[in-house]
């Protein structure tokens, strides 16, 4: 029933080694989400009065609090998650003639502007990921250090598409492999589908605990070292599946591109080496930097195109060592930053950013 096209190959491709480090561990602060490296991103930013920024990821509000507060400006606040946009009611009841909450996908953020009147803006930001109130509510599932529904529906456990159970119950056992192996960079996917396969043969597999506990019962660890909960990289794998994350992500960076005006910034927040590798090509290209080609990644030909943004820094920026010692979700985070030129946007071409392609009958999937 699933297809999956997938590189074939059983090592990580280019890149997408295996980093313990930049795996998020599930270390939050209960019922608030701790803004990750938010004075770096308004140093890039630079919110000035009048201006319309677009916080592309609301979720607690701390981005878009940050701006409000920094000048007279409007934030536009986008979050796919109906519980987030509820939640941003009371920071819209200080601001209500400044911020416009609005619930959806950043990949469709120009056609969310347009019926605000808004077509071009002077920022754009993205804190990707899940937030501490996604994470801490077992209710959404997404957690495997409490026992909740498998769902992990970033629109919340009513919407429309797959629940991360539909996908563990429903895949075969190979496609569930490459999955948890591409989405999780987890090494030892194929020994965690062999077990999820076997469970799911008694009883279809409905709730967080029960598979955190299946994979515990398979993963080994290096004795010694400071590992990873066993579930860490499987249940990131299922998450990004679940949401179409890697796509939505190419899709929000070419939306910015298109919306943004010349002089206007990007600031990009991403916690893992799948988020930062498309992020890092679209700026690279986009900065007239084309990467070099490679067996896995084809060289881009889209060099005809004039220079859309200007690098801020090369590289990307980390947070301090006091930020990671006060919030330990900020260890692995990484921002990017560009600035718009007056030239056109490219053409749209945010598939292409995304490697490897993998899809699932009837859903096409990053
Ligand atoms: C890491 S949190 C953002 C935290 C925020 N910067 C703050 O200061 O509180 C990520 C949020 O982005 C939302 N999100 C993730 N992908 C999205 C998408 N494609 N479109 C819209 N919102 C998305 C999630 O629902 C979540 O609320």
């Amino acid at each position: 029933m699933y297809l999956v096209e997938f590189c074939g190959e059983r090592r990580a491709p280019a890149g997408l080694e295996t980093d313990a480090d930049n795996v998020v561990e599930m270390v939050t602060v209960a019922g608030s989400h701790v803004p990750v490296m938010m004075s770096q991103v308004l140093d890039v930013l630079q919110p000035h009065d009048n201006g319309i920024y677009v916080d592309a990821t609301f979720g607690g509000g701390g981005y878009a609090r940050a701006l409000l507060e920094a000048a007279n400006c409007t934030v536009v606040a986008i979050d796919r998650d109906p519980q987030a946009i509820e939640r941003g009611k009371s920071l819209l009841a200080d601001y209500p003639d400044r911020l416009i909450l609005v619930e959806g996908r950043f990949s469709q953020m120009k056609s969310l502007l347009e019926p605000l009147g808004i077509a071009q803006v002077d920022g754009v930001t993205f804190d990707v990921g899940v937030s501490s109130f996604q994470i801490d509510d077992a209710a959404r599932g997404f957690s495997f250090q409490m026992d909740g529904p498998l769902d992990m529906r970033m629109e919340g456990v009513t919407s429309e598409g797959l629940s991360a159970a539909d996908v563990v119950n429903g895949l075969d056992q190979k496609d569930l492999a490459a999955l948890i192996y591409i989405f999780g960079e987890e090494r030892q996917s194929r020994a965690i589908a062999r077990a999820i396969v076997e469970a799911r043969l008694e009883k279809p597999l409905k709730r967080t605990g029960e598979l955190a506990k299946i994979i515990s019962g398979v993963v080994h660890q290096k004795p010694g070292r400071k590992n990873l909960h066993p579930a860490t990289r499987t249940f990131q794998a299922l998450r990004i599946y679940v949401n179409g994350e890697l796509d939505e992500l190419a899709q929000g960076l070419t939306a910015a591109e298109a919306i943004l005006r010349r002089g206007g910034h990007i600031a990009v927040v991403s916690f893992h080496s799948l988020e930062d590798r498309i992020v890092k090509r679209f700026l690279r290209q986009r900065c007239g930097k084309t990467p070099q080609g490679s067996r896995h990644m084809p060289q881009d030909t889209g060099s005809q195109n004039a220079p859309s943004f200007v690098e801020i820094k090369h590289k990307a920026q980390r947070p301090g060592d006091d930020e990671v010692d006060a919030n330990p979700r900020a260890r692995s985070a990484r921002l990017r930053a560009a600035q718009r030129t007056s030239a056109a946007p490219w053409p749209d071409d945010a598939g292409a950013m995304v490697f490897p392609r993998y899809s699932v009958e009837g859903r096409a999937l990053s």
